[in-house]
């Protein structure tokens, strides 16, 4: 580790407009969770582009069987201790359940991110309804990556964590959102559990990079979770799940073939998709 920073230095910066221009240039972007120092260097190391500190902390590090409890204290402390592992990574946070329910609220509390985190971009969860928060959060120059297809936080509401978008009126809203949250500003879009021709057409509808998880090949990026690629997460394992630490060496090594996974393509393969 004590290189770390030297070697972070060699990193060409990933940017909002690095990112546009990989999608503009057909360059698969890699994005992983991760949750603190430690793995944070690993993950620079590695070659991933975008960091996610996301609220699926909740579960893969507290134990909690849903996102919900997770507060914005937790965020800031988990991307804080993230940006020291890795000063020039590009760092997307999630804003966690009922942190952003007004304008003001999304905008103090993403400021708390980017301010004491060290975010360069919040992400959160909602289509339509939320268009005002995303406007008024560009308009005061925070980044923002709308989450849509499934959403963990709404789990209470959907009834569990299930493939969204499957017939023809519930993918035509999940369109709908994801041009809205474009107009509105958002600077990228997430989308989790939804058939693949549906995250395909998406990606092509949109000038912003689009990230899937459970979402097709054809998205701009993948994320997945850093505990599922290790195989150290617990209970069911979805379809898009694939353990990088089989075969491999060490973690760095499983975080690289990750890495190389998607950015060739071999990741996410047929039976990974819906
Ligand atoms: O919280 C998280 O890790 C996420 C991913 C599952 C995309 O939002």
């Amino acid at each position: 580790m004590s290189n770390q920073s030297e070697k972070n230095k060699q990193h060409k910066p990933v940017t909002l407009n690095s990112l546009q221009e990989m999608k503009r240039n057909g360059e698969k972007i890699v994005c992983l969770t991760v949750y603190d120092a430690g793995f944070a260097a690993i993950l620079d190391n590695a070659g991933v582009d975008v960091f996610l500190v996301g609220d699926s902390l909740g579960m893969v590090i507290q134990g909690h069987d849903t996102t919900l409890p997770v507060t914005v204290n937790d965020m800031v402390y988990h991307t804080a201790s993230v940006r020291r592992g890795s000063p020039h990574a590009f760092i997307m946070t999630d804003m966690p359940f009922m942190s952003y329910p007004t304008v003001e609220q999304a905008l103090k509390n993403a400021g708390r991110v980017m301010k004491k985190g060290g975010a360069q971009m919040v992400k959160l969860e909602g289509g339509g309804a939320f268009v005002d928060r995303v406007e008024q959060l560009v308009n005061h120059a925070v980044p923002v990556c709308a989450h849509l297809g499934l959403m963990p936080q709404s789990v209470h509401q959907t009834g569990g964590y299930r493939v969204q978008g499957r017939d023809d009126q519930a993918a035509q809203t999940i369109i709908d959102d994801a041009l809205a949250m474009q107009k509105a500003g958002a600077g990228m879009l997430l989308l989790e559990c939804v058939p693949a021709e549906l995250g395909k057409k998406v990606t092509q509808m949109l000038d912003i990079p689009v990230i899937g998880i459970g979402a097709g090949p054809d998205c701009d990026a993948q994320v997945l979770v850093l505990q599922d690629i290790l195989g150290i997460s617990q209970g069911h394992h979805p379809k898009f799940h694939r353990n990088f630490l089989d075969g491999a060496e060490n973690i760095e090594a499983a975080v690289k073939s990750y890495v190389q996974a998607v950015r060739s393509g071999e990741y996410p393969a047929a039976e990974h998709c819906y």
